[in-house]
């Protein structure tokens, strides 16, 4: 399947940016949740810079991505309790429920960012929760989400407790931008 996220790939592992977010991301992961043992599903996981953290405490890690390059990338690195698609989440393609879900970085990218929640809360054990990173709207640009935009959503997708904070910032070209973290559960 062609994807043009592909032609990211070869880049994205080593780029200082990615690499920032991902240790932020775990960061702000670890305050909130215990991994340990727990059975986690990384959703729109790119080269698994955020998988490779979990890995160690997880019991076991499904990254899946649409990108065939950033999937070959993440299997070569070998992570013993990783297994690494290369996929378009739908309904059917997965059949684990997990303790936990995370998505950095990715929602905004997907067709349908309700629909998609629906599919991933089909996939959560009782008492699972799912974990988002994006970028914060302010209405400067085009780009990631409000919190009122999130609400909604999470809302709408049959989410109850939702969680919105604005964990950490960083420096880009064009200024200071705001990453906001949601916590989901049913
Ligand atoms: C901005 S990158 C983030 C990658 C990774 N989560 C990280 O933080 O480094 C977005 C990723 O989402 C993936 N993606 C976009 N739409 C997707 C979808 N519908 N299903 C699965 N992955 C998707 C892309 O292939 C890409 O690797």
């Amino acid at each position: 399947m062609s994807d043009e996220w592909d032609d990211y790939a070869d880049d994205w592992n080593d780029n200082e940016g990615v690499i920032i977010y991902a240790n932020h991301t775990y960061e702000t992961l670890r305050a909130e949740v215990d991994l340990e043992g727990l059975k986690i599903l990384d959703f729109g996981c790119g080269t698994g810079n955020l998988t490779e953290k979990m890995a160690p405490k997880a019991n076991h890690i499904t990254a899946i991505d649409s990108s065939a390059k950033m999937i070959s990338i993440l299997k070569n690195k070998n992570i013993k309790n990783v297994k690494a698609l290369q996929l378009e989440l739908r309904e059917g393609d997965i059949s684990n429920q997990f303790d936990l879900i995370t998505a950095s970085s990715v929602f905004g990218f997907v067709p349908n960012f309700v629909d998609t929640l629906i599919l991933l809360k089909g996939l959560l054990k009782t008492g699972g929760i799912l974990v988002q990173w994006d970028w914060l709207d302010t209405g400067q640009d085009d780009f990631g989400f409000s919190p009122d935009q999130l609400k909604s959503a999470y809302n709408k997708a049959g989410f109850k407790a939702v969680k919105i904070s604005q964990p950490f910032s960083l420096t880009k070209s064009e200024g200071e931008k705001k990453v906001v973290m949601v916590i989901a559960s049913l």
